[in-house]
């Protein structure tokens, strides 16, 4: 959880951050707050004067001095009702800006992230809160010109009582401290119960999400899970509600002992006035005057507090946010070594652990691959597959060993954490809400306008014959949720994530399944397409379909993170280990 730091630096960071969002806006926002805070200071000063010159009784309120105080008094009025409506324009500007610094910093600090920090829960809850937070920025925004301008207020009226009476100035603003203690405590709380929420917090916005997403709401139905999703989303939310109601109730009673001995400080100085003026010791139109200016003041300097409060228990946000620019700034490697397609790629006893695991996903591997090759893995679920899929791509950083690019260690290689001649097809690819062609031109978005190029890739991936019966071909968004979008299978889907890693024209491709969800016509259209592909590339082809395994030069085996066989389909079944094994059980459910 994050320090809380002094009231002033916490200001000032406020202050870098709003103005980091839009230096002109918040300089305009300000002046114009500050415009209308002095406004006030200049009304109360005309209305003094005013009451000062109608006390010399009928004759005076004829006079040119009192018409021009009546002509200022209207003029500044005027200027004040500008002010603050400019304010509120410039001010919704301002707050919509941070909102955006805010997002783009969380935007960018999630992509500057390795793969890694991914899979930690704690990052989740910090992007979390980052997300939450853009609600506190827009506070923040609101915030802090309006504590500036109470400030300037504040002061202003202090120049106007201190004139009268200087030693009724720290008297007054003593008034206002019970109201900034409640206002810290108040807001520290706060901020301790949204932190350590925010792992509930996360879990409700997952329900959310699987409710309002298109591809969850079949299985929502099929299993009826719709109470029992809105059953647990009501428990997180109740508990949280019901833990805001206990902290409210706590801050209600703290406020009113807060605002309470606030006004018995101010009851007291206003007495100490009455006192002053019945002994003769002030005269009567600058009692008056003081009196105005302690309320005024009291009511200013009231406002800056328990706005700079409520900015902390933002602030407290704003401090996490600044450790995520932190994160931000903090750019993923960006390898400086030119790279080219390698001869040799050794594995040298590799292992990988995820954070959250107490076992190797990947245990000791040793094997190298040469350039050209076809590699296939194979290995029952949870073996490790995707885990060296993706430390083959760079994508993970081993825990243990090295693998190499032609004797380069891979992690020196690494360009915004992937590597810029491998290709990979994941077993969870994405599917974009864009165009059939951008869903392909994602491959290489630098020749995301060589449609001749994207539409051999469609070839190659056997998805053309589809793309073009789309009501707009290769223009037709991919989605229903997009307008105008068309829904695609499973296996179409597969096949525009083939096209993308083919338009990528990379020597080294990985592909995480590719063939999972392909009938099998196009899995034999693969098959072509890699055969064809080999020509100056090296495939990995992780498979549990042995049809396509069996093709390759290479079949690695893995079992439990730890490579157990390797060799050629002939070589395996001569050996007849655990390939044969897993390859028997297959072959013998086709022949039935
Ligand atoms: N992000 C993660 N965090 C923690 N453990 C993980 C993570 N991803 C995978 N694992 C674990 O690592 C092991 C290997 O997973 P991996 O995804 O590499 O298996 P796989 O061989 O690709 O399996 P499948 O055939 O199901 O695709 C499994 O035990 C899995 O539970
Ligand atoms: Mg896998």
């Amino acid at each position: 959880m994050s320090k809380r730091s002094g009231a002033l630096v916490s200001f000032g960071r406020a202050v870098a951050l709003v103005s980091a969002a839009g230096r002109g806006v918040f300089l305009a926002t300000v002046t114009l707050f500050a415009i209308s805070g002095l406004g006030m200071v200049a009304l109360l000063l005309v209305g003094s004067s005013l009451l000062h010159e109608l006390s010399h009784g009928a004759r005076a309120a004829s006079s040119m001095r009192v018409w021009w105080l009546l002509i200022a008094a209207v003029g500044v009025a005027g200027i004040v009702s500008f002010a603050n409506a400019a304010a509120a324009g410039m001010h919704r500007l301002l707050a919509e800006q941070t909102v955006r610094y805010c997002n783009e910093v969380m935007l960018g600090a999630a992509t500057n992230a390795s793969l890694r920090e991914f899979d930690s829960a704690e990052f989740h809850d910090r992007l979390q809160r980052a997300r939450n937070n853009s609600g506190s920025a827009l506070q923040v925004a609101m915030a802090v010109p309006q504590v500036i301008a109470a400030v300037v207020s504040a002061a202003g009226v202090t120049v106007g009582l201190a004139v009268v009476s200087p030693w009724l100035v720290p008297i007054t603003l003593l008034s206002c401290v019970p109201l900034w203690l409640v206002g810290r405590g108040n807001s520290e709380e706060m901020y301790s119960f949204s932190f350590g929420n925010t792992p509930q917090d996360r879990a409700r916005f997952h329900i959310e999400r699987i409710v309002l997403d298109r591809r969850s709401a079949a299985e929502v139905r099929a299993f009826r899970l719709a109470a029992f999703m809105r059953e647990r989303w009501s428990r997180l939310y109740d508990e949280r509600i019901q833990e805001i109601r206990t902290l409210v109730r706590r801050f209600v009673r703290r406020s009113a002992v807060g605002a309470g001995i606030g006004s018995l400080m101010l009851c007291a100085v206003l007495v100490l006035v009455l006192i002053l003026v019945r002994h003769g010791e002030m005269p009567v139109e600058a009692a008056a005057t003081a009196c105005v200016a302690i309320l005024m003041l009291a009511n200013r300097s009231q406002a800056a507090v328990s706005n700079l409060a409520q900015m902390m228990e933002q602030q407290l946000y704003v401090e996490e946010f600044i450790e995520l620019r932190a994160l931000e700034r903090q750019l993923l490697p960006q390898s400086t070594i030119p790279i080219a397609p390698f001869r040799e790629l050794v594995v040298d006893n590799v292992s990988f652990r995820y954070s959250a695991a107490d076992t190797n996903a990947v245990d000791g591997v040793n094997v190298s691959i040469s350039a050209g090759e076809v590699i296939a893995i194979v290995g029952q679920n949870g073996s490790g597959k995707t885990t060296l899929a993706k430390l083959l791509s760079g994508l993970y950083e081993p825990s243990d060993g090295q693998i190499r690019w032609d004797g380069t260690p891979l992690s020196q290689l690494t360009t915004d954490g992937g590597l810029s001649e491998a290709g990979v097809v994941f077993q969870d690819f994405a599917r974009y809400w864009f165009s059939a062609a951008d869903n392909i031109a994602v491959g290489d978005v630098d020749r995301a306008d060589d449609h001749a190029a994207i539409a051999a890739a469609a070839h190659d991936a056997d998805a053309t014959g589809f793309i073009e019966r789309l009501p707009n071909g290769f223009d037709t968004p991919l989605g229903v949720e997009v307008d105008g979008g068309a829904d695609i299978s499973g296996g179409q889907w597969q096949r525009i994530a083939i096209a993308r890693v083919l338009f990528r024209k990379a020597s080294f491709i990985i592909l995480d399944e590719p063939t999972a969800a392909l009938d099998a016509e196009a899995e034999a259209a693969l098959f072509d397409t890699i055969q064809d592909l080999r020509a100056g590339r090296t495939i990995v082809l992780i498979s549990h379909r042995f049809s396509t395994v069996r093709t390759a030069d290479r079949i690695l085996v893995l079992h439990e993170g730890r490579l157990v066989e390797e060799g050629s389909h002939a070589e395996l079944m001569a050996r007849d280990g655990r390939y044969a094994k897993m390859y028997g059980l297959q072959s013998r459910a086709y022949v039935g």
